[in-house]
């Protein structure tokens, strides 16, 4: 049963788009839209696009777009009736009454529960004398109770034992293996736990969900850690071990480290702010993710190689979102788990306060590279750092290192700041042309997707497209062109069938708009109808051009059933050249 448009209505007047974006991005009044640098792709130029007025945006830059609820479907990582949900609780209203949740977000919710009962069992476990040696494991590491209480640690048994205690519970094989908490044996077709004699470590979300747990072995064996792939409620990429702790801890910075231990040790020790990304490397999801929260980023990465090249990874992608940037460096190649264990939290936090910044820190990796007593060097070094601070946005930054470099290698400042001049030139059209040809081909990739059909029937879906962005924006418009446009006359699938939706509500007499569509398309199908609203917006919008549209939709439609038409029989040529001649008129 559909959510009632009323209810729907409501919902959008009480939470306006703006306050809702602005929670998440920063957007700049720009006329009577609101602009932005885009959370769903990094992107250096603002292209996301807020539109108050049809409580709707777009982005320029990825294509991306829709209404108020498919952005908070997107940036929450939510089904539709969990971000309607989480409209609602935002603006205090209840939900329709005897609403029948849809059978996604129902096993969704089982598999959260499912979770929360793994999670009881492993950490019970742990305090039994079955989970003597994780225990023991976990006190070895010097954490204290009070710490394994806090993170819920736990033990797997193995043998079965987590499979059996929920199947006690009711949990299907299936919700278990979609949780991926079990998994089916190649041999014999049984199920298996997946965590088997591990330590285990419970992922948490910002809501307290249990949404993933990473496995330890006790001992050296490989794989060192086992973690949840993606499931119905979890996104690997997007993940952040201990989030919902450095959330809660209030402080406008957060340390990232990379390990799981790392995090826990720190937080032993006071620094409740940190967090990592959890098996996989920093991507620009967990980017993104930590520039929602914190004004300020702290590297607190291992200082091998491997670890080195994590943080200009991480570097490179923080910088996109405008965060501020730190970077520790552990003295002696130690990881942050073992330096807070040997010196204790005040070195540590001495470490932090001295901490470069992100600039500084590349400037010292650089000048390890080049012999600065060689000239040669001494060119090579001042050509790479040239590079380096021509990505600084502000110029007093540029100038405060360009002064410092030319004392630094006695070198004139000014001839210093050319260069950078030199090279921000060149890297803003680079990056403006990388930008203008990836918006070019993430859109072309949502049409691919979403209407494979435009590709090959061009002239058609670009009439449809823009026949139905006016059609959204001027619903008036529909009673006219309805008389002369069928639609079955629409070329292309995916516009016919829209087309057919909007005739229908138009005729109940019901709403339209991106707010109404928005419980039935999914994200992909919503960002291409933006589109085309999008452009509707840019265009003279007559409800003539509307007719103009329908005109030659008609007549695309003609042309492709008279290339078909060698194989049809007289009679059938002859009603379709008279239909043709009544369309004319
Ligand atoms: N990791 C993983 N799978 C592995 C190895 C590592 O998923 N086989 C991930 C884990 O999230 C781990 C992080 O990479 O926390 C960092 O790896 P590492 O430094 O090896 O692990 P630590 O957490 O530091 O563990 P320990 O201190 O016990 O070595
Ligand atoms: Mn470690």
């Amino acid at each position: 049963m559909p959510l009632p448009d009323e209810f729907l209505q409501e919902l959008v007047f009480r939470n306006p788009i703006t306050d809702v974006v602005s929670s998440y991005v920063r957007v700049k009044q720009r006329g009577r839209t609101l602009v932005g640098l885009c959370p769903f792709h990094g992107e250096k130029t603002p292209s996301f696009t807020v539109y108050p007025e049809t409580s709707s945006f777009y982005c320029f830059g990825c294509g991306a777009g829709g209404d108020t609820i498919t952005f908070v479907k997107k940036i929450e990582n939510l089904s539709y009736i969990d971000a309607v949900r989480f409209l609602a609780d935002r603006a205090g209203m209840k939900m329709p009454k005897e609403r029948e949740d849809d059978a996604v977000s129902k096993l969704r919710m089982r598999i959260l529960e499912a979770n929360r009962e793994a999670a009881r069992f492993f950490h019970r476990v742990l305090y039994s004398p079955e989970g003597r040696e994780g225990l023991e494991y976990f006190y070895s590491r010097g954490y204290t109770d009070k710490t394994i209480r806090r993170f819920g640690l736990g033990y797997a048994p193995g043998n079965s034992a987590l499979l059996n205690e929920l199947r006690k519970k009711g949990y299907t094989d299936e919700e278990l293996v979609l949780a991926f908490l079990a998994t089916k044996s190649q041999k014999n077709d049984r199920l298996y736990d997946i965590f088997y004699r591990r330590v285990i470590i419970p992922i948490i979300d910002i809501r307290g969900s249990v949404i993933a747990f990473g496995g330890r072995v006790l001992d050296n064996s490989e794989p060192k850690y086992i973690n949840t792939s993606d499931t119905l409620v979890f996104k690997k990429a997007n993940g952040l071990f201990a989030l919902n702790f450095a959330k809660a801890s209030k402080q406008s910075s957060i340390i990232l480290c990379e390990g799981y231990m790392d995090v826990i040790s720190l937080h032993q020790a006071g620094f409740t702010n940190s967090v990592a990304a959890l098996g996989t490397s920093f991507t620009d999801g967990h980017a993104l993710l930590l520039s929602r929260y914190a004004k300020e980023v702290i590297l607190v990465f291992d200082s091998d190689s491997a670890g080195q090249k994590a943080a200009q990874r991480a570097i490179s992608l923080l910088r996109q979102t405008g965060v501020r940037i730190r970077v520790v460096t552990i003295p002696g190649g130690k990881d942050p788990d073992e330096f807070i264990k040997r010196y204790g939290p005040e070195r540590f936090k001495l470490l932090i306060e001295r901490s470069a910044n992100d600039i500084e820190y590349q400037l010292m990796q650089l000048e390890g590279r080049y012999s600065l007593d060689t000239s040669d060097g001494r060119v090579s070094y001042l050509n790479e750092a040239a590079i380096l601070l021509s990505k600084l946005g502000s110029p007093i930054e540029r100038d405060v290192y360009a002064g410092r470099l030319a004392e630094k290698l006695s070198v004139g400042k000014q001839s210093i700041l050319e260069q950078i001049e030199r090279y921000r030139t060149a890297t803003r059209k680079k990056q403006q042309k990388r930008e203008l040809s990836q918006a070019i081909k993430q859109t072309e990739e949502i049409v691919r997707r979403v209407n494979p059909m435009a590709v090959s029937h061009l002239r058609a879906s670009k009439a449809e497209e823009g026949l139905l962005g006016l059609l959204i924006l001027n619903p008036d418009y529909i009673k006219h062109v309805s008389e002369k446009l069928d639609p079955d006359n629409m070329v292309t699938d995916f516009n016919k069938a829209l087309y057919k939706k909007l005739l229908e509500r138009y005729k109940n007499g019901q709403m339209i708009d991106l707010t109404f569509l928005s419980a039935d398309y999914p994200d992909d199908e919503m960002s291409y109808i933006s589109r085309m609203v999008q452009n509707a917006r840019e265009s003279v919008g007559t409800p003539e051009q509307a007719l103009e549209y329908a005109e030659i939709i008609n007549t695309e439609k003609n042309m492709l059933l008279l290339a078909d038409a060698e194989n049809l029989p007289d009679d059938k040529i002859k009603e379709m050249l008279e239909i043709m001649r009544s369309q004319k008129k």
